[in-house]
């Protein structure tokens, strides 16, 4: 049994600058043409750990989940558990959940509105407890991010959904309170309406099939994570996945996969500074699509290892042609980071994003540094250029700031990143990492400049 439980943000030792204001005060520093070399060690998968959190809300029961990262994401989502009651505590890498008692089945907006992923608790809600009240999840930086897909998808499950003042009831009418098995159509493969929809029928009265559904490792992930707990799933990584629902599930010990994209972005750093780097543990079967593009521009993948790749550059990179889709296609979560490696390739390459409406932001801002990109609708066209030159400039969401660090790391002097709160989002200790694979940066407050000569290493001035 957990013990008693102290407050959520004491246990979960995330980066000092998550109790920054939103503005952040830091800025982020890096010398770029520095060769690095080394080992990466890759932590468990953000976009696993998010959702499996919200799962553990199925069990009424102790959940030990391991290999969940120190993410501000996951504090926040941690955070969210336990306004509804759940007890939680971190130990090590482990996080320890008990939600045998829910107090509420209603989300507060003030830490709803910080992570949209806190959405992802209305299907266990409700199959829980036959209630759930979620404020809708705002829009963010790359798109409008609707939740209808969801919604449709719970009422398909017997559910009855308004949405009020902006924020989702849902309820189950009559006394039985279990949501009812359905065959469901997603017309799109959204990750996050499939995850929903599969935890909702966990628990729901005879079988469910979700149809066009999402195929994404963390997709898996959250299936092989409801199996231990005794759910019957099967199909999960495939476009059809069928839920037969059972009466309550129990207690256990599961250990999140790597994350893909944390990987991928390292493995696009050893390409940019044309260094060799080797990461573990990775399953590169959730990296193949990015391995096909490092290959096809030149680079080498190498699998020294059944969990371990290692980079290799070549000498000069070409083009290359990428258009983001649905696993097993190009992930958009790499986009950026991709776009910031073709930056510096012979040739000329096109990027066409197709699952996020506003996520080419990072381009105004690799622009700024040299490169020559142009954008027409969702389509960027990347003029390879000889040489980044580093500069001031701002980060706009996650996977550009990832975007902007890799820049900065080929750049010719030093370049200065502000709001820093969006990488702590989502990169376990990114900083860190590295610095021991040889990169000199470093994280200072803002009026704290450098002159853009000084490298980390001199006296900073008093
Ligand atoms: C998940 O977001 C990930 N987040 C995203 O990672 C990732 O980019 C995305 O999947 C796609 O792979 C988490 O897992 C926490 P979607 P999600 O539902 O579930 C539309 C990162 O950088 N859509 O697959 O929100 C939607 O507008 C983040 O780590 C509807 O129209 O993505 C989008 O165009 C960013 N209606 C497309 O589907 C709905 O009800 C894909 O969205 C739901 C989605």
């Amino acid at each position: 049994m957990i013990p008693e439980d102290r407050p959520i943000t004491a246990q979960l030792n995330t980066p000092s600058s998550h109790s920054l204001p939103e503005e952040d005060q830091s800025v982020l520093q890096i010398w770029g043409r520095q060769p690095l070399a080394g080992q990466v060690k890759i932590s468990g998968a953000k976009n696993s750990a998010l959702v499996i959190m919200a799962g553990a809300l199925l069990c009424a029961d102790d959940c030990r989940i391991r290999n969940v990262p120190s993410l501000v994401d996951v504090s926040r989502m941690g955070e969210i558990l336990s306004s509804l009651g759940v007890k939680l505590r971190r130990q090590g890498d482990a996080l320890e959940i008990n939600a045998s008692h829910i107090g509420q089945a209603k989300a507060p907006y003030e830490l709803v509105s910080q992570l949209r992923a806190s959405f992802f608790i209305i299907g266990p809600l409700l199959a829980r407890l036959g209630v759930a009240r979620v404020p809708l999840p705002g829009g963010c930086a790359i798109g409008a991010r609707p939740v209808d897909l969801h919604v449709r998808g719970l009422r398909a499950l017997g559910a009855d959904v308004q949405i009020e003042h902006g924020t989702v009831h849902a309820y189950i009418r009559g006394s039985k309170q279990r949501l009812k098995g359905a065959r469901i159509y997603l017309d799109c493969p959204s990750v996050g309406a499939t995850e929903t929809l599969m935890m909702a029928a966990t628990l729901a009265e005879g079988e469910t099939i979700l149809e066009n559904a999402a195929q994404e490792p963390e997709v898996v992930d959250l299936a092989n994570f409801c199996r231990a707990m005794g759910a019957r799933i099967r199909g999960a990584g495939t476009n059809t996945i069928v839920i037969s629902g059972v009466p309550s599930l129990h207690s256990t010990d599961y250990s999140i996969i790597p994350d893909r994209i944390e990987a991928g972005t390292f493995l696009v750093a050893g390409a940019i500074t044309h260094s060799e780097l080797s990461l573990a543990p990775v399953i590169p079967d959730h990296l193949a699509a990015v391995i096909a593009k490092l290959r096809s521009i030149g680079a080498d993948v190498i699998s020294d290892a059944p969990n371990r790749l290692r980079i290799v550059p070549g000498q000069r990179h070409g083009a290359t042609d990428i258009k983001t889709l649905p696993f097993p296609g190009f992930p958009t979560d790499m986009q950026a980071q991709f776009m910031a490696l073709l930056t510096l390739s012979e040739g000329n390459s096109i990027i066409t994003e197709t699952v996020f409406e506003n996520r080419l932001r990072h381009v105004a801002e690799l622009n700024r540094m040299g490169a020559d990109i142009t954008v027409k609708g969702n389509i960027a066209l990347i003029r390879g250029v000889p040489m980044l030159s580093g500069a001031p400039v701002v980060a706009t969401d996650l996977r550009a700031s990832a975007a902007l660090v890799l820049a900065g790391l080929a750049a010719e002097g030093m370049t200065q990143i502000q709001c820093l709160h969006h990488l702590d989002r989502g990169y376990e200790n990114l900083e860190g990492k590295l610095l021991e694979v040889g990169a000199r940066l470093r994280r200072i407050d803002a009026d704290m400049e450098l002159p853009s000569s000084e490298a980390p290493g001199s006296p900073l001035p008093t």
